[in-house]
């Protein structure tokens, strides 16, 4: 390791350190819970994507191409439900009773009224981290591995805590010999 290399990582600590205690808010707000936020609809993962089998990355078709997956547009939505309307009948959703084609009527409302859905996220870092996850996933690492069980979700919750342990345990798990383990837990590789 050069000089350079090694004096950049520690006068960053500092600087960390007081990031540090500006996200302390935030950290109590990334706590994982089972229970996902309300969505303004109620779209259940386990319908699409265990039920009817819609691929992962046919609606979130960046994750193999671009550091963010990308959450599907109202058009992709609409690809299919211009044809499917949803039969009449109720659904156990998440401890509710939902009415499929109602739930559906409901996209096809903001899609008339052409205002875009306001999802609310789920999974999020602070600004202070780097993720990509072109990178992970062509690594051949599986979705099920950091978001957990979706298929069977009606409400995509958080599974890991995404502390920052977490990420560096599986570095050090994964990394192929020790320069990639030395590159994976630098703090510059996931901090700039
Ligand atoms: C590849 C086809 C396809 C795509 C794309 C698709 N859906 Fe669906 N959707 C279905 C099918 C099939 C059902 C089940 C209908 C039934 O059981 O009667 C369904 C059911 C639903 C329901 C009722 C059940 C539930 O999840 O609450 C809602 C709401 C819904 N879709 C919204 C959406 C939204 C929003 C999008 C875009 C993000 C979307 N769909 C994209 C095929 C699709
Ligand atoms: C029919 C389209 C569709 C399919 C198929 C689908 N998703 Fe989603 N996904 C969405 C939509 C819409 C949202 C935003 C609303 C929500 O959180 O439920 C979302 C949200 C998510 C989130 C949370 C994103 C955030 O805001 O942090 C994760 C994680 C996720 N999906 C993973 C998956 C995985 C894994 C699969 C395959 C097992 C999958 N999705 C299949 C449409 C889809
Ligand atoms: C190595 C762990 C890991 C793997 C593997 C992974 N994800 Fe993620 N995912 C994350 C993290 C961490 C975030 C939050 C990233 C951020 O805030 O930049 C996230 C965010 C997301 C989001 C929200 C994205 C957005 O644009 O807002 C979606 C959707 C998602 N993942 C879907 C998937 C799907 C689908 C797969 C499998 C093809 C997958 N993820 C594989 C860790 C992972
Ligand atoms: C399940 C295992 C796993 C988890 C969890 C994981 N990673 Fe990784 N990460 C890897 C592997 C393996 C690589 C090497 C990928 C490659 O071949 O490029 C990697 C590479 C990286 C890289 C270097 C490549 C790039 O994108 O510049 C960064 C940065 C990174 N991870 C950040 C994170 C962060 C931040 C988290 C936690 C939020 C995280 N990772 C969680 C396995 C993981
Ligand atoms: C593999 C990725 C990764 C590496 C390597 C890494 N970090 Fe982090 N770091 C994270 C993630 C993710 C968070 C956000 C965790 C959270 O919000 O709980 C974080 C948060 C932090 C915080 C804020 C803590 C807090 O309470 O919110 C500090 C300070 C920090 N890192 C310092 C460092 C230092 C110093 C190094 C090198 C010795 C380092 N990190 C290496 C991923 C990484």
């Amino acid at each position: 390791m050069s000089k350079r290399a090694k004096i950049l990582p520690l006068a960053l600590v500092p600087v960390l350190v007081l990031l540090g205690l500006y996200f302390k808010a935030y950290e109590k707000a990334a706590e994982s819970s089972t229970k996902g936020p309300q969505q303004p609809i109620l779209f259940s993962h386990k319908i699409h994507a265990g039920e009817n089998q819609i691929p992962c990355e046919y609606c979130h078709s960046y994750v193999t191409k671009s550091p963010k997956p990308g959450i599907p547009s109202m058009q992709k939505c609409m690809g299919c439900h211009l044809q499917v309307a949803g039969r009449d009948v109720d659904y156990e959703y998440d401890g509710k009773k939902i009415n499929i084609k109602q739930e559906i009527q409901k996209l096809k409302d903001y899609w008339d009224k052409k205002t875009p859905i306001a999802w609310t996220k789920v999974y999020y870092l602070p600004d202070h981290v780097h993720f990509n996850h072109k990178r992970h996933v062509l690594r051949g690492i599986e979705c099920r591995t950091c978001h957990g069980d979706v298929e069977n979700m009606d409400v995509v919750y958080r599974v890991p805590k995404l502390e920052m342990g977490w990420c560096i345990g599986c570095h050090e798990q994964n990394a192929r010999n020790e320069e990639e383990l030395t590159q994976l837990k630098d703090c510059l590789t996931c901090h700039y």
